[in-house]
């Protein structure tokens, strides 16, 4: 797919395909008035009719519309005209593009990124139509033998803006593009089962990113780890017969004494929850559980593609969770890189435990701060459903930056607290600290508790993506998140935004 900028009067522009905005209660927009004038009053006679009301996600497409130059008109409805923020453009975008996926048209223009959107400019329209765009565009059809849709003519997109915002309109194109890039990565990776999506699978598919990009790339395999002293990530690993792996990325595109941001993902590539086994029911969904260290890749490759002016390390520690002969049992008791004992009461908890090795492991980059990310636990689907993320942090300022980048990319997180006061729900009374507390309440927080007695020695925040990094149901999938938070926040740490 291409994408474009253009300028100009909306009536002359030759495209197979205009799509203009409708108000609810038919009011045209000011693209929408300037074909219906070049038309003759052909649209305003097609409201009157009552064929479209401007309602939110509705379309209608017009053939033959006299007096312009395009092909086709598409009317796309905005809803409520004082609604109309955010949500409203990216609905609008999406409806645009699932209007046009099955038409004959090869191009259109979009005019709906010239339409104001509160506390937001020309440059923000673009790159979040851009995202908007990729989303629906994006199939999940890499194991099926039949495309879901063989020949799509749709070839080229483009957004009108004022021409004085043109310039930067295009450089918003291109973040919009690298990100939208890297998404697709998380997506297909996240969509990809666990017999072909495994530890060393992801280590694969870590350092083909690191030729296509020259960054530094290193994979730790099963000996490395016990010398470091891993024992809490390999004791997850111990009832599979996939070997784990700790895949280390470097992108240096900052000073030489800059310190590193330091991104973690979770990466089980299956979840059976081990000897402490889940029941049966939807447990495909398991194979998602490696979507934190998709969403690191994913994110190290749209930073690659911005080169932005920044040093990040990315930790993957990978493995699956099986209930194996040799699997750990409830009860054991594993030593962490960190030297904290640890009491596995449940082995179902194994997010934390290939973690808090990570977390130590990033001590030795000296790091400005360290964001992990993992399909944590389902007490985050209970807490926030689909549309946050669950962020918990020991710096607020972090806190902050992250909730920013989310409020400004769509890709929203929620802060849950972490007081010390939670930290007692954590205790052993054979170890130094029990993988679970005795109680299912504040079950993220809990989790989150866990990770920050490995993160003293730096400022750290935790994303839970249990609920937002795939959706469940009939459209089942990868969703991307958090890529666009994650990236947003590089972006503005890197002033580019
Ligand atoms: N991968 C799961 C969390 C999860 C569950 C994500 C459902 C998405 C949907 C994690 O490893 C897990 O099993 N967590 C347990 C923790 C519990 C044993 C304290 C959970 O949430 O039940
Ligand atoms: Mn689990
Ligand atoms: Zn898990």
């Amino acid at each position: 797919m291409e994408f474009s900028i253009k300028s100009g009067s909306p009536d002359k522009a030759r495209c197979e395909c205009i799509a203009v905005g409708v108000f609810d209660s038919r009011k045209l927009t000011g693209a929408a008035e300037k074909l219906d004038k070049a038309a003759g009053g052909h649209l305003a006679d097609i409201l009157r009719r009552g064929d479209m009301e401007g309602k939110a996600g509705s379309t209608l497409l017009l053939h033959g519309t006299p007096g312009i130059a395009a092909e086709r008109v598409l009317l796309v409805g905005l809803g409520k005209e004082a609604e109309y923020g955010d949500k409203g453009y990216r609905d609008a975008v999406a409806a645009t593009m699932r209007a046009m996926r099955n038409t004959g048209s090869r191009d259109i223009l979009i005019t709906l990124s010239e339409l104001p959107v509160v506390k937001r400019n020309a440059i923000w329209l673009v790159r979040q139509g851009v995202l908007a765009a990729h989303d629906v565009l994006f199939r999940a059809d890499q194991l099926k033998s039949k495309k879901d849709n063989d020949k799509p003519a749709l070839a080229a997109i483009s957004f009108s803006v004022a021409s004085k915002d043109a310039r930067s309109a295009n450089a918003a194109l291109a973040q919009g593009e690298a990100i939208a890039r890297g998404m697709n990565l998380t997506r297909e990776l996240g969509n990809l089962p666990a017999n072909i999506c495994t530890p060393t699978y992801l280590a694969g598919q870590a350092q083909k990113l690191a030729k296509e990009f020259k960054l530094k790339c290193e994979v730790l395999d099963r000996a490395r780890m016990e010398k470091l002293g891993m024992g809490s990530l390999l004791s997850v690993a111990r009832g599979s017969h996939q070997p784990p792996q700790f895949i280390v990325l470097e992108y240096r595109g900052g000073k030489a004494k800059a310190k590193p941001i330091v991104l973690v993902g979770k990466g089980v590539t299956f979840d059976t929850g081990g000897i402490s086994l889940k029941p049966g029911a939807e447990m495909d969904e398991m194979k998602y559980d490696m979507s934190g260290a998709a969403s690191v890749l994913g994110t190290f490759h749209a930073l690659a593609a911005m080169k932005l002016p920044l040093n990040v390390v990315g930790l993957i520690p990978t493995t699956e969770n099986m209930p194996g002969g040799a699997a750990t049992r409830p009860g054991d008791i594993v030593t962490s890189m960190s030297g904290q004992t640890i009491e596995v009461l449940n082995t179902d908890a194994e997010g934390r435990l290939i973690l808090c090795d990570a977390l130590t492991y990033a001590e030795r980059f000296e790091p400005d701060c360290v964001v992990d990310v993992a399909t944590l636990t389902g007490a985050c689907v209970i807490a926030l459903g689909a549309v946050a993320s669950g962020l918990m942090a020991n710096d607020d300022d972090l806190a902050e930056a992250l909730l920013e980048a989310g409020q400004i990319s769509g890709d929203r997180a929620w802060q849950l607290p972490l007081w010390e006061d939670y930290q007692e729900m954590l205790k052993s009374n054979f170890a130094d600290i029990p993988n679970i507390s005795g109680s299912r309440a504040a079950g993220t927080i809990t989790g989150a508790c866990f990770l920050a007695r490995f993160t003293k020695k730096y400022r750290w925040a935790h994303l839970d993506i249990a609920g937002t990094a795939w959706r469940s149901g009939a459209s089942k999938g990868s969703t991307g998140r958090p890529v666009p938070l994650l990236t947003h926040f590089l972006l503005k740490r890197a002033h580019k935004l």
